[in-house]
């Protein structure tokens, strides 16, 4: 690994399979993997050199998603399941800089990112990590920080970005995706993304080679996605390629790809039938 935290205990951190969160954070330009979550990434790309991409184009769209969620719809708490390793522009300090007092919860069920977000957050009184399993949503409601942070009077955003593909339908995906916003005020938003595939035979292959190397993964179609979502209120322009989804020419720009993965940067702009689809859904 090439940048160990502090407080990591190895011995907590599965070593002998790829990690989502470790594999996704090398495609943003980050540190903290190991030669096993590159390997998946280079054994995925042989057949979906888009994921680069992908990648990348989902974590701008969450900076934008969570600006939207501050200064136009007033969100003041956030619930961020899945939320990976810390990299630039977390979701905490994209809604800090236009609300101070924006409290987050992030989730994640790979202890590393515990390890690396407390680092983060030491000095920051309205945000915490807890590693949990968003499968398992009563965990997450119980947990102690979220009874601590979250008030269920007050509207809310809860976010599963890049997070949907990680629910096969054997989960229940719909259960899990509206335990909290089904319990959240009027004004309370989900936001979420996933990877799609147009045709479904290649998002069934994907599905396949993914699930076999260790993560829970279905690839979907973007109808399958919206299927989940009914009854809630789309924001403009609705569930979209998220490179769609409000494009602001001037947000920050990602850490640089690793260069290793510099040749598949571009490839979504020839390749359109693979992407990330999502958005912002209100409870009216
Ligand atoms: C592709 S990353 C997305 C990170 C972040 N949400 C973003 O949009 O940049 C998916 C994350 O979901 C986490 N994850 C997968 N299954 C999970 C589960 N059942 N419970 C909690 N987190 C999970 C992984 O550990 C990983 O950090």
């Amino acid at each position: 690994m090439a940048n160990d935290g502090d407080d990591i205990d190895p011995a907590a951190l599965p070593t002998a399979v790829p990690t989502s969160a470790r594999a996704y954070g090398w495609m943003l330009g980050g540190k903290d993997n190991y030669e096993i979550d590159r390997q998946f990434i280079r054994n995925t790309l042989q057949g979906f050199p888009e994921c680069v991409d992908i990648a990348r184009q989902n974590r701008e769209f969450l900076y934008r998603a969570v600006k939207y969620l501050v200064q136009d719809a007033g969100i003041r708490q956030f619930i961020d399941m899945g939320c990976g390793l810390p990299t630039d522009n977390n979701v905490h300090q994209v809604a800090q800089r236009f609300a101070p007092d924006v409290t987050v919860v992030y989730v994640d069920i790979d202890p590393i990112v515990l390890a690396h977000g407390r680092a983060l957050l030491a000095d920051n009184a309205t945000t915490t990590v807890i590693t949990a399993d968003m499968r398992d949503q009563a965990s997450v409601l119980d947990h102690p920080d979220v009874k601590r942070l979250i008030n269920f009077d007050e509207p809310l955003a809860v976010l599963f970005l890049s997070v949907v593909h990680h629910l096969p339908d054997a989960e229940n995906p719909r259960r899990i995706l509206r335990t909290i916003i089904d319990r959240a005020v009027s004004g309370s938003h989900l936001g979420l993304s996933q990877v799609v595939a147009d045709d479904p035979r290649r998002g069934a292959v994907m599905s396949a080679q993914i699930t076999a190397a260790g993560i829970p993964w279905q690839t979907r179609t973007p109808a399958e996605l919206g299927a989940l979502c009914d009854g809630l209120e789309p924001v403009a322009p609705g569930l979209v390629n998220v490179l769609d989804w409000n494009p602001d020419a001037t947000q920050p720009p990602l850490a640089p790809v690793p260069a290793e993965l510099t040749p598949y940067v571009g490839i979504t702009a020839r390749n359109k039938d693979l992407y990330e689809y999502g958005g912002l859904l209100r409870k009216p």
